[in-house]
Parts: C-alpha cells; structure tokens; sequence
C-alpha cells in the first residue's frame, strides 16, 4: 500500500497549491469519505473551506444531529446544515428506477450546494469524498459502469466551479488510515460506510415519508443489536433493507398485511466483494424480535445470504 503520512503531505500541498487564495466548500454527507475529505482539506486551507451538510431527510436515526455537533464544535469548521427533506422527497415522489432515484438525489445535491454557496459569495471548489472503488464502479477508470454512485461525475453541466477530490485514489483501508493519521477518533473513522443517497437506496422502489421511517428504525435496532453483540468492530456493514414487499402475518389471532425488513450484513476489505456475515442466530433472533414488536408496519424479518458478486452491498 501507500505511505499515508506521505500521501498526506502530497494532497495537503497539492490542494494549497490549486486553491490558492480561494473559496473552497465541502459537500459533507457525515459518511466517512466526505469527514476524511473535509478534515483533510481544512488542513490545507482552514477557513477557507466551508461545509455544508444537505440533510436531505435520507439520514439515520439521529445521524443529522450528530453531524452537526460533530463539526461545529469539535473540529470547529465553517459549518452550514441546510433542512432540504421536503425538497428531496418532492422530487422523488413517484420515482421507482433505482439510477433515476440516485440520479435525482445527487442532482438535488449539487443544486442545494450551488444556492447555498452563492449566499456565502464566491468560491471556486467543491470538495467530495469520492475514493477509488466509487471511481471503478461507476465506469470513469475502466470497463464496468455497476451503478452511478451520486459522489462521482454526477455534475450538472452548467456550473462553476472545480472539484477537489483528495481521496479519490484511496481504497477504503486506506481512506481510514488516513482519518487515523489526521487524528481522527478511531471509532468514528471505523464507523460502517453508508451511502450518498442514504436511506433513498434502502428503500425499494418510490420513497414515502412512511416506508422510510419504517427502514430507519428497523435500522436503529439492527445496529444497536450488532453493537450489544460486540461484532460491530467485525462487520463491514449492517443494515436494514425495505423490499417493498407486504406479507401476510398474524397477531393475537389478527391478520396483518404489512412490510417485511430484510437485514443485511457483510465482511469485506473494500466493498468490491463482499461474504455475508454468518452473525449469530441468537442475534437474528433478537433483532427480528424487536423489529417486529417495535416498528409499526412490519411483520416479517429475513436475511440476506448472498456474497457480492452476484449481488451488491446495497439492494439498490
Ligand atoms: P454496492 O451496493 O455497489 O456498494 O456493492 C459498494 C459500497 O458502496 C456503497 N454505496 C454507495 N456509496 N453512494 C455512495 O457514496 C452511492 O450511491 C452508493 N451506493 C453504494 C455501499 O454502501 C458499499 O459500501
């Protein structure tokens, strides 16, 4: 692998160099690419760099606020959130095709940037946390176009300004040795990756306000189950998944037809392949428990036990 201290100096110089005395604004996600990214080129060029956090409504459970206490009062950043959920859902209402639902989540992204940054005034960069497997899968270095992730040549073309992208060679090892390296807590760098477009991905087909409260709960548990198991340093991803699939179910002698979660959990080293997690079934059982007994709507919970390839990490 890369030397990481020196990779860091070479990107800390390369971006002054580039920026100059410029404006730069970090489109933050509170994923670990984009905190990495933000916190590398605050390094850099200090406040000249402003993030701004898109809630698009799309976040984990308490994830939004967390964000923001994060960066305004620990890394003490310019710091912008902007509540943009019923924007996102409104253009998303009645979209089912999963690139047209990723294709609409960035575009919104960029746009929200745009007219955030023309309040702040001029500036020249926008920073994304755009690493190296995002850059193979979507087709830009090489042959395979899996999915257009949101964070990679999703720009409109009519805007203004030039991309900074530090990481975009990085693997994802790579991308949280150098969070470590730039003093980042541990467990924040070895936090589970989540996707751009969130939850937007997690649920199947069109996205309604209920489908992804349902999925943020069920999601809530699953991670708090993986955390009281201890497994959560041992599993590259957990997570729920709502196919959109209704099932019929029965309680206290009641018929229900309502949702099923499915539950996914994956060991990897960089997303480009995957094997499912064999968690323990005293765990399953605990999360299919709870998430029956405490999400409204739910039924039926399963688990996904395919490896990547075939499927993907994401239902989506
Ligand atoms: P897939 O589903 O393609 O996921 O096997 C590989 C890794 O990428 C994450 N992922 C995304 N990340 N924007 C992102 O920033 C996206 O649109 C996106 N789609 C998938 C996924 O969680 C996994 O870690």
């Amino acid at each position: 692998g890369k030397n990481i201290q020196t990779y860091i100096e070479q990107q800390i110089s390369e971006i002054r160099e580039k920026v100059g005395n410029k404006k730069a604004i970090c489109a933050l996600s509170g994923g670990v690419d984009s905190t990495v990214s933000a916190v590398l080129v605050h390094k850099a060029i200090g406040d000249q760099l402003t993030c701004i956090f898109v809630d698009h409504g799309l976040m984990r459970k308490n994830e939004g606020d967390w964000v923001e206490d994060l960066f305004k009062n620990q890394f003490k950043m310019n710091f912008i959130r902007v509540n943009a959920k019923e924007r996102f859902f409104g253009q998303l209402a009645g979209v089912e095709d999963p690139e047209q639902k990723r294709k609409i989540i960035g575009e919104q992204f960029i746009r929200v940037f745009e007219e955030e940054s023309k309040k702040l005034g001029q500036f020249d960069f926008l920073v994304q946390g755009t690493i190296y497997s995002d850059v193979i899968e979507s087709g830009k270095d090489g042959n395979a176009n899996v999915k257009s992730h949101h964070n990679v040549g999703g720009l409109p073309e009519d805007v203004d300004f030039q991309l900074l992208e530090p990481l975009r060679s990085l693997y994802k090892d790579e991308v949280r040795m150098t969070g470590e390296e730039l003093g980042l807590a541990h467990e924040l760098v070895w936090r589970q990756p989540f996707p751009g477009p969130g939850l937007g991905v997690r649920v199947l087909g069109e996205i309604t306000d209920e489908k992804v409260n349902i999925v943020r709960e069920a999601d809530a548990i699953v991670r708090e189950e993986i955390k009281n198991a201890k497994l959560d340093g041992e599993i590259w991803q957990y997570f729920a998944i709502l196919p959109n699939i209704k099932s019929v179910g029965v309680i206290n002698g009641e018929r229900t037809y309502v949702h099923t979660i499915a539950i996914r959990a994956i060991s990897s080293t960089d997303a480009m392949t995957a094997d499912w997690s064999k968690i323990p079934h005293d765990v399953l059982n605990t999360m299919s428990k709870r998430i029956v007994n405490e999400v409204e709507g739910v039924n039926r919970v399963v688990y996904d036990i395919t490896t990547k390839p075939p499927a993907t990490v994401e239902w989506e």
